[in-house]
Order: C-alpha cells, then sequence, then structure tokens
C-alpha cells in the first residue's frame, strides 16, 4: 500500500520495522527498501524480497554521526566528510565496532559497515521513529532500475512490502557515493550523489576502486558488477544520431531528430536535473515498440560522473547481476 507521509503513518512502518517486517521509504536519492539492520532475519527478508542473487553488503542508514559511531570506527576523515556531507548522499564504509548491533548479514561477512545519513525528511523521521538504524537497498527487484518515485517501488515489489512511505519524486535521483574510509587511502568504490571533486574539496585526492565500470573484474565492493542498472532493452552509448526504431535519452538543447521517442534528460545541460530524471526517463524508454535505448553523450565531470557510471552499466550486457 501506498501511504502519504504523515506522524501517523510514519509511526505505524516504523512499528513494522521493530517487528521485522520491510517498508519502503524514500530517500533524496532513490527508494529505499528499510529492514531492521539489527535484526538477522529483517535483513535476509530483503535480500529475498530483492531475489538477489547473493548477499551483497547493505547500508545502514542512521540519524547522524553520533549514532554512526557506535556500529563503525570513526575516524578524523570521516568526521570531516559528515560535518561537509551529512546528511546527504554520502555512505562511508568504517570498521564494524567490536560487538556492532548491526546484523553480520548486512555486512555480507565483511568486517566494514557502510552508513549513510539521508536528508530526506521521511527517511529521518522513520529511523528516529524505528529507534534503530535501518538498512535499506535500493527497493526494486535485482537487477532493475533504482526507483525514484513511490509509483516505480510499487511496480517492482508492491507485492513484497505492507507499506511504501510515498515522499514524492526523489531530488537527487542518483544512488549514493560509496566511499571506502578503511584503508590508508580513500577509495571511491561507487560514482554518487556527492560529487568526487566536492569529496576532494574536503580531504584531498581519493582513490578510485578498479572495479567501476572499464576496470577490470577485481572488486572489493561485492556490488560493483558491471551490468547493474539494466534496462530491459540493448542501450547504445555516446549517440550522436538516431534510427526509427531507437527511443532517445537526449541531454542539452539540440537532440538529434528522428527517435521514435525522446525524452531528454536536460534541455539546458544541467547535470543535477539529468541526474534526477535519469532513471524515470530510462523507464519511460524502456517499453514495447522500442528496439533500444540510445544516448546521447554526457559530460565526464561532477555528477556526470556518476550518471555516466549508471549508463554504463546499463549499457554492459555481461550477463552478470550484482541485485543492487
Ligand atoms: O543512495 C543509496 O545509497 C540508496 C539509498 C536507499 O540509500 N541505497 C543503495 O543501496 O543504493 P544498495 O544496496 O543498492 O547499494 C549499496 C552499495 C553497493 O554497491 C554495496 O556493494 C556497497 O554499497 N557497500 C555496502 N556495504 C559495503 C561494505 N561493507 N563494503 C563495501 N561496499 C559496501
Ligand atoms: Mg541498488
Amino acid at each position: 500500500m501506498i501511504a502519504e507521509p504523515t506522524v501517523a503513518t510514519i509511526a505505524e512502518a516504523a512499528e513494522l520495522l521493530r517487528k521485522g517486517e520491510l517498508v519502503a521509504f524514500p530517500t533524496e536519492t532513490v527508494y529505499g527498501l528499510g529492514g531492521d539492520a539489527t535484526n538477522e532475519r529483517a535483513v535476509a527478508a530483503i535480500f529475498e524480497a530483492k531475489g538477489r542473487p547473493q548477499f551483497n553488503p547493505l547500508i545502514s542508514h542512521v540519524l547522524d554521526a553520533g549514532q554512526a559511531r557506535r556500529y563503525v570506527q570513526w575516524n578524523a576523515v570521516a568526521d570531516k566528510l559528515a560535518q561537509r556531507f551529512w546528511p546527504g548522499p554520502l555512505t562511508l564504509v568504517l570498521p564494524r565496532v567490536k560487538n556492532s548491533a548491526i546484523a553480520l548479514l548486512a555486512t555480507a561477512g565483511l568486517d566494514a559497515a557502510a552508513v549513510r545519513v539521508p536528508s530526506h525528511s521521511v527517511a529521518q523521521g522513520l529511523i528516529r521513529a524505528a529507534g534503530r538504524p535501518i538498512a535499506g537497498p535500493s527497493a526494486n527487484r535485482s537487477g532493475a532500475v533504482s526507483p525514484t518515485s513511490a509509483e516505480h517501488v510499487a511496480m517492482s515489489l508492491g507485492d513484497r512490502v505492507k507499506l511504501i512511505l510515498d515522499g514524492g519524486p526523489c531530488l537527487v535521483g542518483l544512488e549514493s557515493t560509496v566511499l571506502d574510509l578503511t584503508s590508508e587511502r580513500p577509495t571511491l568504490l561507487r560514482p554518487g550523489g556527492a560529487t568526487r571533486e566536492a569529496i576532494e574539496a574536503v580531504i584531498g585526492t581519493v582513490a578510485v576502486s578498479d572495479a567501476l565500470p572499464s576496470g577490470d573484474t577485481a572488486r572489493k565492493s561485492p556490488g560493483q558488477l558491471k551490468s547493474h542498472y539494466a534496462p530491459g532493452r540493448p542501450v547504445r552509448l555516446n549517440a550522436t544520431s538516431v534510427s526509427v526504431d531507437e527511443g532517445l535519452l537526449a541531454f542539452g538543447p539540440n537532440p538529434p531528430a528522428g527517435a521514435m521517442l525522446t525524452y531528454n534528460l536536460s534541455p539546458t545541460g544541467d547535470l543535477g536535473e539529468a541526474a534526477a530524471n535519469l532513471f524515470a526517463q530510462l523507464r519511460a524508454l524502456d517499453r514495447p515498440g522500442i528496439g533500444r535505448i540510445a544516448v546521447m553523450p554526457i559530460p565526464e565531470s561532477g555528477l556526470g560522473l556518476a550518471i555516466n557510471d549508471r549508463l554504463r552499466r546499463a549499457a554492459a550486457d555481461d550477463g552478470a547481476d550484482s541485485g543492487s
């Protein structure tokens, strides 16, 4: 059931979480499939509902750095980043504290846990009301495009969750940036809503995981297989012209003519607007009658890094399914 977020529905969702049930909730990045992060069975139910073929570690959503410190070993770099980016689209991977209450399954047996403080008021209200960290991957079936509206969630997981809190369209529209702080050198595991440039302005140069697309198969973050955000149709990147059997995902003021259907991520060429529209427009183009999705080139800077990462994954047809 899709519910408007009110004090009463948020309390109801929190009660479901405490009982070990799953609820879908809005964040500023994408909708999350939430379960009690301290409850192994609830976490197992998340993997099951998503149809995840393997146990990729999950992000635990918390209210603030103070709460994060109960579960992970904090450090000075984390502190700087939290002050600048939390609440917001940055996830930090840090060593678990001894006897961390976060379920072992939530970190897929790793010694490190991912924590994030969402800025969406409904997400914050839910964490507060639940009184515990909420494990939350994107609320889509494994391998599909992440949901940026309550309707998207209902379409893929409507029969799996009792409640979907409807917070409207997600403002960022791309998943959070995942930064690994467990080793000497901070390492970008997944580009996302917090740009690499903004992060480096705070802590200096970061390493980039070779698991990012175009890298080889070695990966530190298990959720980093290439084919990840796959629509059902083939995706063709860097399109400067289109054919009539294609749907065009355009960017900027002068898209080529001739596509069967065109959506423009941002007619003015604004990367923030493009990020917010990305998943909804990919979905809208992924429909009968369209043979292939053609995507115009997107600049490889700022949020363009994360947008291109998702597009390359959508285009990669390696048959693998990371299930995030
Ligand atoms: O914006 C987001 O991050 C959304 C919203 C709901 O918060 N969540 C999300 O979760 O995208 P998910 O499960 O789809 O992606 C989590 C990513 C995966 O790439 C996973 O491998 C990585 O974070 N990750 C989680 N825990 C990790 C850990 N302990 N070590 C390394 N990578 C980890
Ligand atoms: Mg995901």
